[in-house]
Formats: C-alpha cells, structure tokens, sequence
C-alpha cells in the first residue's frame, strides 16, 4: 500500500519532470536548445549559422542530418511566452519595448515605425501568420530548381500551415473582391495565382502559432547546438595559407557579456552562413569588414574587403489601409483572404476590435494597425514622434467600444521598385543600423498604390461588404477621418483626401515584409556565397530585391530548407569521406 503510493507519487513526480524538461526551460522539447552562458570558451562545428530565424532553422535542421550544426540566436525562446505563442496576443510582443523584448522596434529614416525579430523562429515569431507560395514567374527568375522549391515547401508546410477558418468578415471580403472584378476565385491555395484565394495561415485550428522554431523538430540531435541570447560580434576571417579571405569563426557574446569563439572545423567545405536578416545579415557583414570601405574605416573597422554594395538595396513594401467601421460585430482574423490583381497591388483585410487578454478599456486595440505596436498613419511619417504616439495611445483609451468594431481594408504593392540602403550607427551589434527604403521614390509604386486604394473604395462600396460599414459614411469621410479613431486617416495635407497620392504618402506604413542588402548577383552568388571571400555565405530574405508572392515568409522557410538539401547533395556528389 504505502509502497504503491510511493510509487504512484513518484511516477506523476516523474512525469512532471518530463514535461518541465520539455517545456520549463523553453525548448520546446528540444534538449538540444541551450542558454549560451552554458557554451564552451571555444568550440568548433562544421557549420555556424548566425541568427536561429526564419531560414535559419530549416536551414540548420537539414544539415544536421550529415554534419555538426552551431546555431547562434541573440534572442531567447518563443515556446513558452505565450505572447508569441497565441493569435489572440499578435501586438503584445511588438508593443513590447523592452530590451528583453522578442520584438527590436526600429524606426526607419523615412520615418515608418518598424519591428525586427529578437527572438528564435525569427519574424515567424512575431508576424502575422499568413502563408503564401511565391509565384512561378518568381521561382523561374531566382534560378531555383522548381521540383526541389515545391519538396521544400511541402517540407515545411507538414508542420506550419494550416488552413484558416473562413467567417463572416472575412467572407464578405472575399466576396466583395469577386464582386469587383478581381478573379477567378481560386479558393483555398497556397499558390500565388491571380485572382482571388483565401491563404494559408502557420496559426492552427486552436490559434497556437508554429513557427520556423517548429522545424527544428527535422533536427538530428546529435548534430545540432542552439544558443539563446548569443548575439554574434563578427566574423573571423584567415588568409593565411589562402587565396582570398576565407571565414573561419565568429566571435560570440553570452548573456552574461563574456565573449566565446566557435570556429569552423577543418576541411574545405565547413562554412559560416548568416541568417540574420535583412537588417541584421548586412549590418553583420560591415561589423566584420565586408562593405563599403570608407564607411567601415569611419567606424575604425578593420576592411577585409572593399565590397560597396553590402547594404544596398534596401527596400520594404509601403502599405496603406482604410478602416472601415461596422454596425454589427466582426470576428477577430488576421490576413486570410487576398486579391492579387494585375495592377500591382495585393488587397488583404484584418478585422476584429481587441488582440489584447482581456476585454478591459485598456487593452481595447486595433491589432495589425495599433499605434501600441508602432502602427501610426494619422500623421505624415516624418511627423510620427514618440511623443505624437503616445499621445494617440492615450486618446484610444477614451474611445467608446464602437469606435474599435470593424476591420481595415488594406494593400500592399509588389515589389517594391523603390531602394535604400543600410548604414551601421554603431559598432555594437545589438543596436539599430540606419535604415532608409525611399518609400515611394519610385513613381510606379506611387502608381500601384493609387490603383490600390481606388480598388479599396470598391471593395468598401460593394454590394457584398454593405453589412459591415454603414451606410451614411461616404468613402471621401472615411479617407478623412473615422470616429475620432487615432488610425490612418486624419491625414495633414488639406488635399489628402481628394489626392490619392498624397494620402498614399501620408498615410504609409509597414507590412514588415522589408528585405534586401545583400543582393543575389551584388553581394552573393546565385549559390548565396559571398562574393570575394570563401567559406561564407548569406541566406535570408537579405538576399531578395523582390518580396516573393503576397508575403515572403513561405518562401523565407522554404529557401533555408531548399540551401540545407542543395549543400547536402553537392557534398554527396563530390563523394567526399567526412568526420
Ligand atoms: C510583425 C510582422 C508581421 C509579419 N506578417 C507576415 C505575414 O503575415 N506573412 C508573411 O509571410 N510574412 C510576414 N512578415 C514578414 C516575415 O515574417 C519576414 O519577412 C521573415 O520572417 C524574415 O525572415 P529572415 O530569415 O530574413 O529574418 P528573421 O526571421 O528576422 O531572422 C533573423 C534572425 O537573426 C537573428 N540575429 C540577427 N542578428 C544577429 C546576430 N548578430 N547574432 C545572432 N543572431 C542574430 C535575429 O534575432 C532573428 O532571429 C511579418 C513580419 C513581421 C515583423
Ligand atoms: C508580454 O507583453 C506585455 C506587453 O506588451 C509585456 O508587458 C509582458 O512582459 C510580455 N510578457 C512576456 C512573457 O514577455
Ligand atoms: C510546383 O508546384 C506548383 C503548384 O504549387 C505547380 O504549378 C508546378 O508545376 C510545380 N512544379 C514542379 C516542377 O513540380
Ligand atoms: C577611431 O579611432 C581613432 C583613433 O584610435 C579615434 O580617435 C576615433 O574616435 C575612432 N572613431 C570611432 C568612430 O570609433
Ligand atoms: C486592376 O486589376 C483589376 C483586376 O486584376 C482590374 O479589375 C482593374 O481594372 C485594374 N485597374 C486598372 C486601373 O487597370
Ligand atoms: C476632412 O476633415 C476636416 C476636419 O474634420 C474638414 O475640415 C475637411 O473639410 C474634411 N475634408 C473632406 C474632403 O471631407
Ligand atoms: C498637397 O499639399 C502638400 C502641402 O500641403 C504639397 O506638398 C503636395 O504637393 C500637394 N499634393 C498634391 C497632389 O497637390
Ligand atoms: C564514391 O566512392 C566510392 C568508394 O568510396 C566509389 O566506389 C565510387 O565510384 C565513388 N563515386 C563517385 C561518383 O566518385
């Protein structure tokens, strides 16, 4: 008797340990996820990958298989903050300012507020979890290997895409898009196809997000090591014995700031490949002295090679959107459905009126488009001070329940045409770099633009969306202004709303899909090896002058996947013997 309970009390004990093992330290069931203040001093793998990301993971998972595989993360976990784990909470992690933060705001020189991931899965942690294939034409272009492009994808997509339930916001929008000319219907389809479809989505039927952590479940165990809160300092580089500059480590900072040196083992093919993103991976290539070289020596960075188009092409799709009030409630949905015309521009919608816990006054909110999450188009951008969105978060608190039942209508254009470039602020790797995409520069995204809104104001006036605005709101008041609402709208100019123009401009924001600066043919090879160096190469949504499909993460995940089997194959080929 006492014996059995003894028994019993230590078999719930034991399998409570189990489950905390699995989820108390945040791996997500992974042992192989570690905090990198346990890292050694100096260790050596046959792969470091900088940045646990979007491609990071399905990049570092595949090489596993065959070789040891170093990740190196600065942010820390996604599977146990429930902030990034639940829909609902889609805006908590990127109001989040802190420095602990899983999400790093920025604030572009055009002066569009913006958010970077800090955190492992990367932006599949923080983003808003449509899920869309890119365009034949797209993959054609890139130069891929189209059966491999759709086994990675299917890869992926057994474990992070879902199809969304369809209700009734998002029904009328799907309709209205039909209603207006914008067809065929496509259905549910993960492909870019014109027309409209209802997307994919990496939340599932319980509203639980999967992200490009998740695929780390493909991982070999014994050929992976992940650090959390690892930010890399730079790149170490060799010449000695070499041709060329040939990377060979990286330098990496623990939690509890002291440095650790992970190397690359011997042998011609180990390699660094960084992950970091189209912020991160071109700020990280100039820390290591790859970029424009005047640039690198006024920040006393030691040149390893004078490569001026590190950092250029920057460039980030400007979106505007309309919010449109409805006299009766709306579900809760983020992007589902999507117009993909041929003009350009691609029209989605989010409806509902709180991602906040609860339904207190204060978390009341409008989710995709808060001004808590850095969503601010009732003034100009250069106009969107700290001060002017703190001010705007206030007055949502005094807005009656109404004011925030309804959803917004929105576009993005393709592209973009429009190109910046990226500039280090700092030598620290944790801080911002300078960012400028030249929203608009280009007069054909002005153009797209245009033609998006004019397709908004059909939508909004169709026949199928007409029980969810009301009916006395002309679409010239809804330009304007709307309820009072500190969203979009109320735009400075006086001509705004009769210059779709110039509301375009006013009015811009980001959809996050911002990549470039390390450019396929500019700064890498077609095979993303880093042009002039050996031993290195780049691959994340850096190396895109053109966002694939509607939304880039598909592909993002599908590239690191698709580089993992590439390098496979070619190592196999060469029929090298390893260990
Ligand atoms: C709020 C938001 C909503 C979005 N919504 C959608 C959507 O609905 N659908 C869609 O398809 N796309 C969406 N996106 C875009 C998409 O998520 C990104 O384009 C994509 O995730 C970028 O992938 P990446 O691999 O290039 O970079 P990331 O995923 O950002 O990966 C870079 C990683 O490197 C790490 N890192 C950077 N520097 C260092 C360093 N020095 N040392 C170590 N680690 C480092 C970062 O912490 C990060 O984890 C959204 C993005 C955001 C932010
Ligand atoms: C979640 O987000 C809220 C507000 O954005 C923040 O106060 C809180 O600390 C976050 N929680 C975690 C676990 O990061
Ligand atoms: C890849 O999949 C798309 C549809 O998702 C299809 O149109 C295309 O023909 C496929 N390509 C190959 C080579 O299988
Ligand atoms: C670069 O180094 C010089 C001399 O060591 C110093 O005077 C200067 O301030 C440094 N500049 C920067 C940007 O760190
Ligand atoms: C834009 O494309 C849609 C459908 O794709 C079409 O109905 C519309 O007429 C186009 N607008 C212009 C101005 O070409
Ligand atoms: C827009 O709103 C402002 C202030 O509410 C008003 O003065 C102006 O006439 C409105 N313009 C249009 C075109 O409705
Ligand atoms: C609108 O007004 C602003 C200044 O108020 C001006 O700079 C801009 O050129 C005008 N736009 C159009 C299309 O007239
Ligand atoms: C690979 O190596 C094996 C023996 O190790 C050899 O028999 C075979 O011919 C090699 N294949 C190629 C393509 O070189």
């Amino acid at each position: 008797m006492g014996s059995s309970r003894w028994w019993r009390k230590m078999a719930t004990g034991l399998s409570a340990l189990l489950l905390c093992l699995r989820f108390c330290f945040g791996r997500g069931g992974f042992p192989f996820i570690h905090q990198s203040t346990a890292a050694p001093m100096v260790s050596y793998y046959d792969y470091i990958i900088v940045g646990g990301g979007t491609a990071g993971c399905p990049l570092a998972a595949t090489l596993s298989q065959t070789y040891s595989v170093l990740v190196l993360e600065r942010g820390g976990s996604p599977f146990r903050n429930p902030n990034i784990t639940h829909l609902s909470r889609f805006g908590a992690a990127l109001s989040d300012l802190s420095p602990k933060s899983p999400s790093q705001r920025f604030v572009s020189e055009d002066g569009v507020i913006n958010a970077r991931a800090r955190v492992l899965g990367g932006g599949t942690s923080l983003n808003a979890g449509f899920y869309t294939r890119a365009g034949s034409p797209y993959i054609a272009k890139a130069g891929w290997d189209a059966k491999l492009v759709n086994e990675s994808y299917r890869w992926v997509e057994k474990v992070v895409a879902f199809q969304p339930p369809l209700r009734q916001w998002q029904s009328a929008v799907r309709n209205s898009l039909l209603e207006i000319g914008i067809r065929p219907y496509n259905g549910y389809t993960l492909d870019h196809l014109y027309g409209t479809k209802v997307g994919g989505t990496i939340f599932d039927g319980y509203g639980r997000r999967h992200t490009s952590a998740h695929l780390l479940r493909y991982a070999n165990p014994s050929g992976i090591t992940v650090f959390l809160h690892a930010p890399v300092q730079k790149i170490l580089f060799t010449t000695e014995g070499k041709p060329r500059p040939t990377a060979d480590g990286v330098i990496f900072t623990d939690a509890s700031g002291l440095n650790h040196w992970a190397y690359l083992r011997r042998g011609p093919n180990s390699e660094v490949i960084v992950c970091s993103g189209a912020l991160g991976s071109p700020q990280l290539l100039m820390l290591s002295g790859l970029g424009p070289k005047r640039h690198l020596q006024a920040h006393n960075i030691s040149v390893v090679l004078d490569q001026p188009l590190v950092g250029q092409g920057m460039s980030d799709n400007p979106m505007n959107a309309v919010f449109v009030p409805s006299p009766r409630p709306v579900e809760v949905s983020l992007i589902q459905v999507v117009g993909i015309t041929h003009n350009g521009s691609y029209i989605e919608g989010a409806s509902g009126e709180n991602f906040g816990t609860d339904q207190t006054q204060s978390t009341r909110d409008f989710g995709m488009f808060s001004p808590k999450i850095g969503q601010f188009s009732t003034l100009p951008p250069k106009q969107r001070t700290q001060k002017a969105l703190d001010r705007a978060i206030q007055a949502m608190r005094f807005l009656p329940r109404s004011a925030f039942v309804g959803g917004f209508i929105l576009e993005k254009i393709m592209g973009p045409l429009s190109r910046g470039h990226l500039q280090l602020r700092t030598k620290n790797p944790n801080d911002n770099p300078a960012v400028t995409f030249n929203y608009f520069k280009d007069r054909g995204d002005l153009e797209r633009c245009v033609q998006g809104i004019k397709m908004i104001e059909k939508v909004i006036e169709s026949r199928s969306f007409s029980r969810f605005r009301y009916n006395y709101l002309p679409i010239s008041s809804l330009l304007n202004m709307t309820a009072n609402a500190p969203v979009n709208m109320l735009p400075k100019h006086a001509n705004a709303s009769r210059s779709l123009e110039q509301f375009c401009r006013d009015t811009v924001m980001t959809i996050w899909h911002y990549h470039g600066g390390c450019h396929v043919g500019k700064v890498v090879d077609r095979d993303y090896k880093v042009i002039g160096v050996d031993a290195l190469r780049v691959i994340d949504g850096s190396t895109f002058d053109y966002s694939p499909g509607t939304n880039p993460q598909a592909t993002v995940m599908m590239l690191g996947r698709y580089m993992g089997v590439k390098m496979l194959r070619e190592r196999y080929a060469k029929n090298e013997t390893y260990s």
